[in-house]
């Protein structure tokens, strides 16, 4: 089934795993999104190169050559809005972002970060899971909003933890489930299934629990 496309910007920092996964996922056609742009705040990060490799516009945004913080935040955005996105994906974008640009996407911009949400926001969530000795660890999609790695959840992928695990072997579990995860979480929120509204995430069309079950399997598979 062909699908009309809604336009999606991915930005990141890095290597850009998850980007490829949004990438090949688009390329279905009953798939809800098209990857219009890739941005990037680090020139050398890899996923422009990744992007540039798929045939999507890749954007290097530097810090460097901007006064503050400010003026590369409207850098930033003005590099999102040139390409008329529906969505912006966060996917590894290493930069906290102001309130102002949180409130300009809010409801408009979802993130993955690798944990559980609540459970270890912020850097380090591998070492620090294993340091807390949960048996169970993950990722998570989210809206973003000024709080980091706060807002409301929309889906998320558990994997279990081994006694032998490392931060290392830990993270590469946890991202096999991320790169089935973000796509998914995409396309619910593509479809009108997860939308924001004041501060929550509102299902419609899905059972979450029903949903949250179906993406165990897949992670530890
Ligand atoms: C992922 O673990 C993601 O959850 C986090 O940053 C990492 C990015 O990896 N926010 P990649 O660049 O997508 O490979």
């Amino acid at each position: 089934m062909t699908v009309p496309k809604k336009r999606v910007v991915v930005l990141l920092s890095g290597r850009g795993s998850n980007m490829g996964a949004l990438v090949e996922a688009a390329k279905s056609p009953d798939y809800p999104a098209e990857i219009v742009a890739v941005i990037s705040d680090k020139a050398n990060a890899g996923g422009l190169g990744l992007a540039h490799e798929h045939g999507i516009p890749a954007i290097a945004v530097p810090r460097q050559g901007h006064a503050d913080k400010a003026a590369h935040e409207a850098a930033v955005i003005a590099a999102i809005e040139a390409a008329e996105p529906d969505l912006v994906c966060l996917a590894g974008y290493m930069r906290l972002l102001s309130a102002d640009f949180c409130e300009r996407f809010a409801g408009r911009m979802i993130n993955i970060h690798p944990s559980l949400l609540p459970l270890f926001p912020g850097l380090d969530t591998h070492a620090r899971a294993l340091a807390a000795g949960v048996r169970l660890h993950g990722a998570s999609v989210h809206f973003v909003t000024f709080e980091m790695d706060g807002g409301p959840i929309i889906a998320q992928g558990a994997v279990p933890v081994s006694a032998d695990d490392t931060p290392d072997s830990l993270a590469a579990r946890v991202l096999k489930a991320e790169h089935h995860l973000y796509p998914h979480a995409l396309r619910l929120v593509l479809d009108g299934k997860a939308r924001f509204e004041e501060g929550r995430t509102v299902f419609a069309g899905i059972e979450p629990a029903d949903d949250a079950v179906r993406l165990i399997a897949p992670a530890i598979a």
